[in-house]
């Protein structure tokens, strides 16, 4: 018998959204960035490619320079992540130990539960209310850490700032507030990490900065946290093509505000046709929206939009069995999905 953990052994194992192997697909399943970087962001990477022989700079100092620029916050506060994925793991091994308790809401990012399962933590859920928002702070005092993403997922709307507020006063804990969505939303949460000594921001580069293929999220928090995260984190977590290019992308604000203005006007457009389309739709900050259609079977419109080629998420999870989670695309790839539903309503 291989000495599997017990823990590692009834874990499912997260479940990415489908990256199919062909490009026929209209992808709206992974909360992608429809638009590209600017070419420019590659202009120096030749150079980078040629040093592969040696190893990155284990800190990533000139990408946490570049997003202490951006973020207003010293480089020494923040810790790069390969992705922010990586970061909720440091934060896990940093902060808890298997047996104390996470805790988090439900639903939320999925991937939250599957750490904390491999982690050999214990889950305290908190339930959202019928509209996946919060009644009242995340109160639970035995949380080591209290993961809470605000535009929180499948939802994508901010949380209540004041219950958000109340829940970093009262956690013995530390609370990490995942940002994945925020630069498509007007809030953030910056003034968090000022006025708490418990506080981690994190942030991603996937979402906003179009860098998804490369990895590239950060902890933004007190010295003190971060130094201690810092020591958890693997020896070399973040490539040099990452950190080039992450570092580049951070020299082109003006494009991406652009684009997430765009995201934003075309959300707005998406939200407004799928409910003259009949669907029940939330208002969103993220680049996503959560719709249920009001006249098929969500899994059923999932299928046939696949069938279309037009992928979206589907979660099998029982709070949301009748929703679709639709990414916010360019306007002609929303067009096609509207045409196609509206094809599929006038059949059903
Ligand atoms: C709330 C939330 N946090 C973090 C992530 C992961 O981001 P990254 O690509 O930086 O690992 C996602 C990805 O879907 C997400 O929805």
């Amino acid at each position: 018998m291989l000495p599997i953990r017990d823990c590692v052994q009834q874990t499912p194992g997260y479940v990415p959204g489908e990256q199919p192997q062909t490009t026929d697909y209209i992808k709206l399943n992974t909360n992608e960035n429809p638009y590209a970087p600017p070419d420019e962001i590659f202009d120096s990477l030749e150079e980078e490619l040629k040093k592969v022989r040696l190893y990155p700079d284990p800190v990533s100092t000139k990408l946490r320079k570049a997003a202490s620029e951006v973020f207003g916050f010293p480089y020494e506060q923040i810790l790069a992540g390969n992705g922010s994925d990586d970061i909720l793991n440091i934060a896990l091994r940093t902060f808890v130990d298997p047996g104390e308790t996470v805790a988090f809401l439900d639903p939320t990012y999925s991937l939250y539960e599957t750490i904390t399962k491999v982690h050999g933590a214990t889950i305290k859920t908190i339930p959202t209310n019928d509209k996946f928002e919060l009644d009242s702070p995340l109160i639970c005092p035995e949380a080591k850490l209290i993961f809470i993403a605000s535009p929180n997922p499948p939802l994508g709307k901010h949380l209540n700032r004041q219950y958000l507020q109340e829940t970093c006063e009262q956690a013995t804990g530390v609370v990490l507030i995942d940002e994945a969505y925020v630069d498509f939303s007007d809030e953030d949460h910056w003034e968090f990490i000022k006025q708490y000594n418990n506080v981690i921001v994190s942030r991603t580069m996937s979402k906003s900065y179009s860098l998804a293929g490369i990895r590239v999220g950060f902890a933004i928090s007190s010295l003190d946290i971060i130094k201690q995260m810092d020591k958890v984190r693997d020896s070399y977590n973040l490539d040099r093509l990452a950190q080039t290019l992450g570092a580049n992308c951070f020299q082109f604000q003006d494009y991406f505000q652009d684009i997430w203005q765009k995201v934003r006007t075309t959300r707005t457009r998406l939200i407004t046709s799928l409910r003259n389309l009949g669907f029940l739709v939330f208002d969103s900050d993220a680049n996503f929206v959560l719709a249920s259609p009001q006249w098929i079977e969500a899994a059923e419109l999932y299928n046939k939009l696949k069938e279309r080629k037009i992928l979206v998420r589907y979660f099998k999870h029982p709070r949301i069995s009748n929703y679709v989670r639709i990414t916010v695309g360019t306007d002609e790839e929303i067009d096609r999905l509207l045409e196609v539903i509206e094809q599929l309503k006038n059949e059903a």
